[in-house]
């Protein structure tokens, strides 16, 4: 088993992160809190999201970020779209990347975008199309892979199909996510294996929540079998409105400091992310969970 000399490391505090937070933080701490993310080097920023305001009032302001950070050449900056409204908006908005996102559970899909997983399929090839057209790059995310906050178990055969789909739809990066953080190693070692018939894993990123404390564990099986695109969030913020219970993504300084201390190169400056994360907690009603975060802070006080 060799593990990945090099990690890309994708983050997701402006987006997954913030999406989930009650304390509403004003469209320029936002656009301070991008730019200190893009200086620590950071490859993929997941900005902001083009979605209903109605469905997500925290990134209403989305045009208003998105024009107003700083672009670092070679960071990709994506925002999520979830139709042909979204991608309008993120394409005058001048993104040159984009995500969809459906789950490989039906209830989770309904809630999340009220539609069936089938109807997100057609919807998204619509949108990942257009984008195509003008040469806009697509991620796309399966939730929900590892578990359903309503069905429970999710069957391997529903992440292998939702991910099939979504590769021959177009799409240039798959994210497998975990989003309520139930997942277990095994299933990362029992999934990986199946998803790399049908997409080649250079292609793969893996999106893990912490809620259950198993996020560096599930990184470390994904390695094992070959995946070398992680997502996370600065300071382990996160959670998805509709996934109760559901905890923060795991922390990019957790993953950063596995990384470093496994010798595996990323190009990221933890130090700087700590910064981000220290910036963006002022704003915020709450600690930030990451454990890395914590200790460092207590660590260099
Ligand atoms: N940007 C801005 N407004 C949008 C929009 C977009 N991308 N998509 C839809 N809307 C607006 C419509 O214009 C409409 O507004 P109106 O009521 O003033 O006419 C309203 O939202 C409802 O539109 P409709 O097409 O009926 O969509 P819906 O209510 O079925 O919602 C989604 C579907 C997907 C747009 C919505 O559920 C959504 O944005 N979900 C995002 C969920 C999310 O971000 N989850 C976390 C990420 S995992
Ligand atoms: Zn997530």
């Amino acid at each position: 088993m060799t593990l990945p000399a090099r990690v890309k490391v994708c983050e997701m505090g402006p987006r997954d992160g913030l999406q989930n937070e009650k304390a509403v933080v004003s469209t320029e701490d936002k656009i301070a809190y991008v730019n200190l993310l893009s200086e620590a080097g950071l490859p993929v920023i997941e900005a902001t999201s083009f979605v209903s305001p109605k469905a997500i009032p925290q990134l209403s302001d989305a045009t208003e970020v998105f024009a107003g950070i700083r672009k670092r050449p070679g960071t990709r900056y994506v925002v999520l779209t979830p139709n042909l409204k979204g991608l309008e908006r993120a394409r005058a908005a001048g993104a040159d990347s984009i995500a969809v996102f459906t789950a490989a559970s039906e209830s989770f899909t309904k809630r999340n975008i009220n539609m069936s997983i089938e109807q997100s399929l057609s919807a998204f090839g619509e949108v990942i199309n257009a984008a195509r057209l003008h040469g806009i790059w697509v991620r796309g995310y399966v939730s929900t892979a590892f578990g359903c906050p309503y069905e429970g178990t999710v069957p391997v055969d529903s992440v292998v199909r939702v991910t099939e789909s979504l590769y021959k739809l177009g799409c240039d990066e798959i994210s497998i996510g975990d989003t309520i953080g139930v997942g277990v190693s095994t299933q990362v070692h029992a999934l990986i294996p199946r998803l790399s018939d049908i997409v080649p894993l250079e292609n793969v990123a893996l999106h893990f929540h912490d809620t259950y404390g198993q996020a560096l564990a599930n990184v470390e099986a994904g390695m094992q079998e070959g995946v070398a695109i992680f997502d996370s969030s600065a300071g382990g913020l996160g959670g998805c409105p509709y996934a109760p219970g559901a905890s923060g993504n795991l922390g990019t300084e957790d993953l950063l400091y596995k990384l470093r201390g496994m010798d595996i190169e990323t190009g990221v400056d933890l130090a700087r992310v700590r910064a981000a994360s220290r910036f963006i907690a002022g704003r915020l009603d709450h600690q930030l969970p990451s454990k890395a975060y914590t200790a460092l802070e207590a660590a260099s006080a």
